[in-house]
């Protein structure tokens, strides 16, 4: 048992498992198998999200249904429904019982045209079905060496933020270059990156995650870092041993 005594609110701690495209729903299932068993002494006041492709989405829910783990999804399409081929709607995944998504992933926006504009419009749309999204922002390698990392991530939060709840709402800085790399950024420029964003934000307490080649041998130190509440993790995700390890990371 761990206690965070605060007189401020106490910002949550938020360990998510990114999956992209990887895993059928047998796959899924036996991960879970491996998993759950290994969160039986996780302290309480960590939450544990899986965000899976929307095909394993259905037999994950009835898995996970009143346990600790929570189910989100990668993506969101603005409207409720309509001619929009190959996209999946807020209801469609509250109904069976998504809480979290995805948005604006830097895969999105490199490999699927995803902007600003359409970021903006899934988080106000996820969120007005009650779902709570993960934005995802962060730097290039190109960005980062020209100096451009701060005024970046700035201009994607000033324009994807319009109009968002910051109540319900969860941040993870993503690296472009550290993503699926194994070249982490440092946790203490991660903290200092993090501290920033958690200046522009007009509430303090939105958890913000760092992402990008998170491993069980770097979460405890990510984590000990003041600013960073939590991980957003790809690869690591995707053996039991490795993920529990990561949502079991020592304080
Ligand atoms: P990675 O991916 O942990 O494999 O680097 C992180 C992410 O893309 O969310």
């Amino acid at each position: 048992m761990s206690w965070r005594i605060s007189l401020s609110p106490v910002r949550k701690i938020v360990l998510a498992g990114n999956w992209k495209m990887h895993k059928t729903q047998a796959e899924a299932l036996e991960f879970l198998k491996g998993f759950l068993p290994q969160l039986e002494n996780t302290p309480d006041d960590r939450d544990a999200i899986l965000c899976v492709p929307y095909t394993a989405l259905g037999t994950l829910s009835k898995s996970l249904h009143g346990g600790r783990v929570r189910l989100g999804a990668q993506n969101v399409h603005w409207e409720e429904n309509g001619a929009f081929t190959g996209e999946v709607s807020a209801p469609m995944l509250t109904e069976i019982g998504v809480d979290y998504v995805v948005v604006g992933h830097s895969e999105r926006r490199e490999y699927f045209g995803e902007t600003d504009e359409t970021v903006n419009r899934r988080l106000k749309a996820a969120q007005a079905h009650g779902l709570t999204p993960i934005l995802c922002v962060g730097e290039t390698k190109a960005q980062r060496d020209a100096g451009e990392t701060e005024a970046h991530i700035f201009s994607q939060l000033e324009k994807d933020l319009v109009g968002v709840d910051q109540n319900n709402l969860i941040i993870a800085y993503e690296p472009i270059w550290a993503i699926g790399t194994g070249d982490t950024c440092e946790a203490t420029e991660a903290n200092r990156v993090i501290g920033l964003i958690r200046s522009k934000l007009t509430n303090p307490n939105v958890p913000i995650q760092y992402g990008g080649s998170v491993k069980p041998g770097n979460i405890d130190e990510i984590m000990a870092q003041s600013e960073i509440d939590g991980a957003l993790v790809g690869g690591a995700s995707l053996e039991p041993d490795s993920f529990a390890r990561i949502v079991n990371y020592k304080a």
